[in-house]
């Protein structure tokens, strides 16, 4: 999506963001190798009916549905966020609530649109109360997630929230010494920024989130990676 400076500076300041940040340049800091997956061999097709047929953990229970994912997949551009909300549990598409609107409008000041991204989360099923995903959850759901990446082989992975980059780089540190710098799945640039709910809670760190996706941007465009 070709945007003007014009654009891109509404959507900024639709966003509450109201300096234009020039991205820091990354430094690859950590390889990750993805865990064995045993989704591995499945086609799209396939890997949709197993997540919705999956009981591998105790959410299956409490779901309404599971929340495979959504977007193109030839996407350059994989969004990975933590679990499904009540929202996304009752419409069986992630990020469609309040964090998912302002996800849309970060995407969209970057030049994207939720249709030209994947958009996927580390747990397929809703926590009940939007409670933290267990350790035991997130690896009876990683090998899907592992195939998705399998499948998209995306050029570059934004990791968004605590979750969702502890999860995919096997680490303990928080957020805000992870995101600024630029990590690997594999071979793949991972960027991590702030959750857009938690962003909805803190809109001070929106500039910080803007520098994310400039970064992101950059890495995508073979600036600084
Ligand atoms: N938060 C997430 O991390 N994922 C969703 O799908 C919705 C909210």
């Amino acid at each position: 999506m070709i945007q003007s400076e014009h654009q891109r500076r509404a959507y900024l300041q639709a966003l509450g963001i109201d300096v234009w940040l020039p991205s820091a340049a990354p430094s690859p800091t950590a390889i990750v190798d993805a865990p064995v997956a045993d989704a591995a061999g499945l086609d799209w097709a396939q890997l949709r009916a197993a997540v919705a047929a999956c009981t591998r953990c105790a959410l299956h229970r409490s779901r309404t549905q599971t929340v495979f994912g959504v977007g193109n997949q030839q996407a350059d551009w994989l969004i990975i966020g933590e679990a499904p909300g009540a929202e996304e549990d009752r419409r069986g598409e992630p990020f469609v609530g309040r964090a998912g609107q302002l996800l849309d409008e970060m995407l969209r000041a970057a030049g994207k649109t939720r249709e030209q991204v994947f958009i996927a989360n580390v747990l397929k099923c809703r926590p009940p109360n939007n409670r933290d995903p267990e350790a035991g959850e997130a690896s009876a759901c990683r090998s899907y997630l592992d195939r998705q990446i399998a499948l998209l082989q995306p050029k570059i992975i934004l990791a968004v929230g605590r979750i969702a980059a502890q999860t995919l780089l096997a680490t303990d540190t928080p957020v805000g010494k992870l995101r600024g710098r630029l990590h690997h799945l594999g071979e793949i640039p991972l960027v991590v920024t702030y959750h857009p709910a938690y962003l909805l809670r803190s809109p001070k760190q929106k500039a910080k989130s803007w520098q994310d996706l400039c970064m992101a941007m950059d890495v995508f465009a073979g600036r600084n990676s």
